[in-house]
């Protein structure tokens, strides 16, 4: 409904999960690399970290990190409701702040916050990431006045030596990057 323009949402309220393909297409990478350790930057509700948490099983760890308070407590709702909510670390605040500090390494990470940063969240996550492990960044697509950045992010990417990136018009469009090394 959001998507369609049949419901009106503000802007700052708005949810704009991934689509439910795309959750079963995550859903079969984070497998395909026996991903343990999820990292993601714009929670929202709790959509996507629902389908992460349901593949990364109950040895995997997430860092889901999102700024808007009322997000963050029916997340909290969604997580504990669907009994997954040990697995899920959820951080509220600005993602550039909390990605400063986080130590972690992981197999899996999702861009899907604000497209402005987007550059800034792949240069720090890279790092975190191990060798063989995956960066995915929703929107590459649609809506189409995100695709400026979402090129200039694809052109970023790809300037990278140690790392191999394609978009898949899967959903909104996704673009799947794996390092290769460190
Ligand atoms: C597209 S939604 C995430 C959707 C979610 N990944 C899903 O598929 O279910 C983007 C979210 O990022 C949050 N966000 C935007 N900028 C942010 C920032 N700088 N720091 C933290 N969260 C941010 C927004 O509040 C919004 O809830």
């Amino acid at each position: 409904m959001e998507r369609t323009g049949k419901a009106k949402v503000a802007r700052h309220r708005e949810m704009l999960a991934i689509t439910a393909d795309t959750g079963i297409f995550f859903s079969i990478l984070l497998k395909a690399i026996k991903a343990r350790r999820v990292l993601e930057i714009g929670t929202s509700v709790g959509f996507s970290t629902l389908w992460f948490a349901d593949a990364i099983g109950k040895k995997g760890k997430m860092v889901t990190i999102e700024m808007d308070p009322l997000k963050v407590e029916r997340a909290r709702k969604n997580f504990s409701q669907a009994g997954v909510e040990k697995l899920i670390e959820l951080k509220q605040g600005v993602a550039l702040d909390i990605l400063g500090t986080l130590k972690d390494k992981f197999d899996f990470v999702l861009l899907d916050a604000d497209k402005e940063n987007i550059i800034n969240y792949f240069d720090l996550a890279l790092p975190m990431v191990r060798a063989g492990g995956i960066i995915a960044a929703d929107n590459m697509l649609f809506p189409p006045h995100y695709r400026p950045m979402m090129n200039k992010y694809a052109r970023h990417v790809r300037s990278k030596r140690n790392v191999q990136s394609v978009t898949v018009p899967i959903g909104m469009g996704e673009e799947i990057t794996i390092k290769l090394q460190d």
